[in-house]
């Protein structure tokens, strides 16, 4: 069964082509860094006209790269729960489009549980119970995945997530957008021990997250320096910032598997990209009776194989959508 998926929920631009959930054919990304760089983060009304301007263009891309044509897909799955309404609408009216003319099925699919199914492209170890830290810039969450569509949310953001913090706290210190890769590139030659920033809501027994008011010490550890003429190295400011946000990701997702007893860990979403975050999850999981699974990077970011794989799951369940198909900018998981 091949399965063309839409991602179109914030800037990236995506299309992919997946067999049978799990063999991507294509996953072409349209990224709009150098429409939203100006401005230090994405401009709604830009990027919704920016998917609108190359959408028909990435869906040929992609079925030039799977070397198949419209008439070998059985069905489209789109994103059409969670993202900017504009972007959202230019993703689901393709797929309306495509399903009416092809006269095959339309799956709605939610842009978070996509990022959950990631790891189902290419992990065949992965299984069910699992707790899945979903770390990017709109959202922050650690879910109890029990079964196929059966999710407990244990933790959630209270304001900002990780990726969110990032690329404002980049924004803030003159690096350019997104600011996630950017800090982690940087951090590479910097001192993550120089200084200090707090681990938020480490002690409390929940698995929240609070990140807004890492971002205020940050800026005032840097006014600080700036006020002092003291002499410092942004790498080291990158690095001890990040360095707080993957302690405080790595200690909850760690508590909260040992509580649950969870022997799987899946992180994914943009963040999952970052490689200190990789090396200290897996250095702490190699001492434990822990499996960590990460998506190859390409998969990490904003794609639509994760669409396609998680429609193909949907599909089989027979949770199917129709041409009246809506988009929600924020609907539960
Ligand atoms: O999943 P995603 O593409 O979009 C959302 O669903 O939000 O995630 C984008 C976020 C951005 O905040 C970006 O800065 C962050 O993921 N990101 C990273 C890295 N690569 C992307 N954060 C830290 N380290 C990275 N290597
Ligand atoms: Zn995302």
């Amino acid at each position: 069964m091949i399965i063309l998926g839409i991602e179109t929920s914030c800037d990236d631009t995506s299309i992919a082509i997946v067999k049978n959930g799990n063999e991507v054919l294509s996953n072409v990304v349209w990224n709009q860094n150098k429409t939203h760089e100006y401005y230090g983060g994405i401009v709604p009304e830009l990027g919704a006209r920016r998917h609108l301007q190359v959408i028909n263009l990435v869906i040929k891309e992609a079925f030039e790269k799977a070397s198949i044509s419209f008439k070998d897909i059985d069905a489209v799955a789109v994103n059409n729960q969670k993202g900017l309404i504009r972007s959202l609408l230019v993703g689901v009216s393709a797929a309306k489009a495509i399903s009416y003319s092809l006269n095959i099925p339309l799956i709605p699919v939610h842009h978070i549980e996509g990022h959950i199914y990631s790891n189902f492209l290419e992990n065949e170890k992965l299984q069910f119970p699992h707790l899945c830290l979903t770390v990017s810039g709109g959202h922050n969450l650690l879910v109890l995945v029990n079964n196929h569509f059966e999710y407990e949310i244990i933790g959630n953001t209270l304001d900002d997530a990780a990726g969110e913090v990032l690329d404002k706290v980049a924004r803030f210190l003159g690096l350019g957008f997104p600011g996630g890769p950017l800090i982690d590139k940087l951090s590479k030659s910097g001192n993550n021990k120089k200084y200090h920033f707090p681990r938020p809501m480490l002690e409390e027994s929940n698995f929240d997250f609070s990140f807004s008011g890492l971002k205020t010490s940050l800026t005032r550890k840097v006014n600080e320096l700036n006020t002092k003429e003291e002499e410092y190295k942004i790498e080291d400011i990158a690095a001890s910032f990040q360095e707080a946000i993957v302690e405080t990701l790595v200690e909850k997702t760690l508590k909260a598997a040992k509580i649950h007893q969870i022997k799987q860990i899946s992180v994914v979403g943009g963040v999952s990209a970052n490689s200190r975050l990789r090396e200290l999850l897996k250095e702490r999981t190699s001492k434990m009776d822990l499996d960590i699974f990460f998506p190859s990077l390409s998969l990490t970011t904003d794609n639509a194989a994760m669409i396609a794989c998680l429609g193909y799951y949907k599909y089989k369940n027979h949770q199917l959508g129709n041409l009246d198909l809506e988009v929600h900018s924020n609907l539960d998981l």
